[in-house]
């Protein structure tokens, strides 16, 4: 199969709907990373989805909406928690799990009784997912594990011949995915960090927000269990709090395999290093930038030494991510 890469215009846009009427799979923008589309309400092209990405069937799929107003074709009620939430930041980088309407097929959610709702904020998912006319199910466009797609390039990096349409809205402006977060409880349960941060939701629900994610054993994320974004080298993730062990790895590392990334000036002296990467000035930079750097960096160096944002605001989402790229490789 041949993978087009096309601008959206009304040409292509009637062209994504035509895949998507007949079961296929399209590529899209959105403000956090590109998704990987098809209707939500036909079974067999959900589940091909799955064999695209090669991803494992326990990791259930977020449904995107073009309008707020349509959250009800796919999940049983509104509870008044989510009505907030979706009040404030639909959309937006926000997606709720709900109780999942009986419509919606149950492979979606991988045979869990909710379902995660998002509506983007980005022009060209939205005019893909209207022009559609159905709810699309929709995980980042990546082949699994690896590092989730911020440009169509990506895309095409790893789904040429598996998908025949990539529609391009240029550069996803966060760069990571959405904050996921159960939004069925009167205290709110953050499942993976993202876009939205701690701070915003908790500022605006006035309550302390509890997280689910550390525990690998148990987290209600299924996603969140496997490793992930993980570039093609070997990486280590360096917390915050040491950054005398940036310098003590890479002693014992070949300078020139080997590249050390962390935001601008917070590392004591970056010129000591042969390479070193910069993921910009702060959390927001870093957020946009650290998967297209991941997919940079892997085909120039073997080893990665990340060090670690500060562990506030959108440094929290972006440690996240590195933490998963890394693997076993926590310093
Ligand atoms: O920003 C995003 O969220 C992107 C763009 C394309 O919208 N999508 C995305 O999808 O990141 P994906 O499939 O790569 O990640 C979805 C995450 C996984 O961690 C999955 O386990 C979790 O959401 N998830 C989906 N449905 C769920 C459910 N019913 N209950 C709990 N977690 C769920
Ligand atoms: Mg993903």
């Amino acid at each position: 199969m041949e993978t087009v890469i096309r601008q959206p215009d009304e040409q292509s846009l009637a062209h994504a709907k035509e895949i998507i009427n007949k079961g296929g799979l399209v590529a899209f923008k959105t403000e956090t990373v590109y998704g990987l589309g098809a209707n939500a309400f036909n079974e067999q092209a959900v589940k091909d989805i799955f064999t695209v990405k090669g991803r494992p069937a326990d990791n259930p799929l977020i449904v995107h909406l073009a309008d707020k107003s349509q959250i009800l074709w796919v999940a049983k009620s509104i509870p008044p928690l989510a009505k907030k939430l979706i009040d404030e930041f639909l959309p937006g980088a926000l997606t709720l799990i709900l109780e999942r309407a009986d419509n919606v097929p149950s492979v979606i959610s991988a045979g869990l009784s909710t379902i995660a709702v998002r509506v983007p904020s980005d022009k060209t998912a939205n005019a893909f997912i209207a022009w559609a006319g159905v709810p699309i199910a929709a995980p980042s466009a990546n082949t699994s594990t690896r590092p989730s797609p911020t440009t169509a390039l990506d895309v095409y990096e790893d789904l040429k011949g598996k998908i025949e349409l990539i529609l391009d809205g240029g550069e996803c402006t966060i760069g990571l995915e959405s904050t996921v977060i159960d939004a069925r409880t009167e205290t709110p349960v953050i499942l993976r960090h993202g876009g939205v941060t701690v701070e915003q939701i908790e500022k605006v629900l006035k309550v302390k927000v509890k997280t689910n994610i550390s525990d690998p054993k148990k987290p209600i994320a299924p996603g969140m269990k496997y490793r992930h974004y993980a570039p093609n080298a070997l990486m280590y993730y360096v917390s915050y709090d040491k950054p005398e062990m940036v310098e003590k790895l890479y002693m014992q590392c070949q300078p020139q395999k080997t590249v050390v990334m962390a935001i601008e000036n917070t590392l004591p002296a970056p010129k000591d290093y042969q390479n070193f990467c910069s993921l910009g000035i702060d959390a927001r930079d870093a957020a946009h930038n650290l998967f297209r750097v991941l997919r940079e960096l892997e085909k120039q160096y073997e080893v990665i030494i990340a060090y670690a944002c500060q562990e506030e605001g959108l440094g929290v989402s972006v440690n996240s991510r590195m933490k998963h790229a890394a693997g076993e490789n926590i310093i």
